[in-house]
């Protein structure tokens, strides 16, 4: 098979060039986008009168059946096949004849690709978006199932206050819809067609780039044929809001771990998404959480990586650009497996409630509210803290309870006790957006509202 750049040279292209440049083992995943931006070039050629009415159908007809020879696995590659986009028209010339070469009328691959991109970066979005919806929905009835549950809330690692089980999970799950709100913006940057700007200048033909794109469902058409060919935005921004959902996954993960570990022992995770060890017959590991917190690193290389490449390149195409696949597919790829992994992990985890209480139920917990209740007394914040920091010390040099010394203290007596007793000091966080029974049922509500909405902003929006 000739190159698409025959005319210009007298010798084919050597084993290492097509070896070293070729993308079609990648790229394949961009056929169907491909030939959806070869349609609409196919209409915008008919109305600028290059394609007559009959040779357009012959057109969209090949790029049907090249669609279904793709979906059927039947669509033979040849060696020159360097990328996906050469593939496509080769084989649409191949069955179209004289109509099929006077497809890349008016266009470059270079708009081509571009325009490939976009439609497959709107999509994957909004299938990243929809998958992490799903695990707030799993993460909202984990909350919901939790009821009264509370365990140690912690700073520094170390145990502060207590919070109730569904606050702590719903902290995720708000973490969770920013990812969703900045998939949903980078979308909406990436919805512009650069499909019309040819190889960086126009064409002289009468192509309507705003046409093609109102057919392609894009919300507008570039503004400047170089930057349309060159611009990678979109993927750069795309791997960055993956990247954070990703460190957002490794926290989770991370929890997980520490949960799950027989120290903790808050969290016991169903076999099917736990694994054992091939020396150790007692084992019972949590390899999706330690994968989830792992896959962060890369998701972080591929953002780095991309800007790298785009931060030298001079305006407009440059080769390196086709660097941005790999890593775009690799990062959606991982995330969406990541995403329904640790969903399948937590809607089966079986969360120990009793241990978290137990954990969560030592005085020192209230050691605030004791403070608090100092301070309703009139006493300065200052010297409150002083003061109950005092009795801790105390309690734990001379280890006698707490509840004793401050059932004991002038300043405090029984009813001071009372806070101390297990369950209480969880009660008393009432603040707006706080880890108290009141503030959560509140923000139950606006969290299943907020997971609405966002269902609906994805019902619709273009895939
Ligand atoms: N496979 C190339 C890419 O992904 C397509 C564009 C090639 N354009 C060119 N002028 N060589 O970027």
């Amino acid at each position: 098979m000739p190159t698409l750049w025959h005319g210009r040279f007298e010798d084919g292209p050597s084993d290492e060039l097509l070896a070293f440049t070729a993308s079609l083992p990648f790229d394949r995943r961009l056929a169907e986008d491909d030939l959806a931006g070869s349609r609409a070039h196919v209409g915008g050629l008919a109305r600028a009168g290059v394609l007559t009415t009959e040779e357009a159908d012959t057109v969209v007809a090949a790029l049907d059946r090249v669609g279904e020879e793709l979906a059927a696995d039947g669509l033979t590659f040849v060696a020159s096949d360097e990328d996906v986009h050469t593939a496509i028209e080769r084989r649409v010339t191949e069955l179209a004849g004289e109509p099929g070469a006077k497809l890349h009328t008016g266009r470059s691959r270079n708009d081509q690709v571009a325009t490939a991109m976009r439609l497959y970066t709107r999509r994957a979005l909004s299938t990243v978006a929809g998958c992490v919806v799903d695990l707030q929905s799993t993460l909202l009835d984990l909350a919901e199932d939790a009821g009264g549950a509370y365990l140690p809330g912690y700073t520094h690692l170390q145990r502060a206050q207590p919070v109730l089980l569904a606050h702590h999970l719903l902290a995720h799950g708000w973490a969770l819809a920013r990812d969703v709100d900045r998939l949903l913006a980078t979308r909406r940057r990436a919805n512009v067609s650069p499909l019309g700007a040819g190889a960086l200048a126009g064409s002289s033909l009468a192509l309507d780039p705003a046409a093609t794109a109102h057919e392609l469902d894009f919300d507008g058409a570039f503004d400047n044929s170089l930057d349309a060919v060159s611009d990678r935005d979109f993927v750069a921004e795309a791997l960055f809001d993956l990247a954070l959902l990703g460190v957002h996954l490794s926290r989770i993960g991370e929890e997980v771990v520490l949960w799950s570990t027989a120290e903790f022992g808050f969290l016991d995770l169903d076999e099917g998404y736990s694994t054992g060890s091939s020396m150790l017959p007692q084992k019972k590991n949590p390899d999706i959480a330690e994968l989830a917190r792992g896959k962060a690193g890369r998701l972080i290389g591929h953002l780095t990586g991309v800007l790298v490449t785009l931060k030298g390149l001079p305006l407009a195409y440059n080769r390196d650009l086709q660097e941005d696949k790999e890593p775009l597919f690799d990062a959606v790829d991982q995330v969406t497996l990541a995403l329904s992994a640790l969903r399948g992990l937590l809607a089966t985890a079986r969360f120990r409630t009793g241990r978290m209480q137990d954990a969560a139920d030592s005085p020192e917990g209230a050691a605030v509210d004791l403070a608090e209740h100092l301070v309703a007394g009139g006493l300065p914040f200052r010297e409150a803290h002083a003061l109950v920091g005092g009795l801790v010390r105390d309690a734990v040099e001379r280890r006698v309870p707490l509840v004793d010394l401050v059932a004991g203290h002038p300043a405090l007596g029984a009813g001071a006790a009372e806070l101390l007793e297990p369950g209480v000091a969880v009660t008393r966080r009432t603040t707006a957006g706080g880890a108290g029974p009141a503030p959560v049922a509140h923000q139950r509500t606006a969290f299943r509202e907020r997971l609405e909405a966002d269902r609906r902003r994805l019902g619709a929006s273009p895939t």
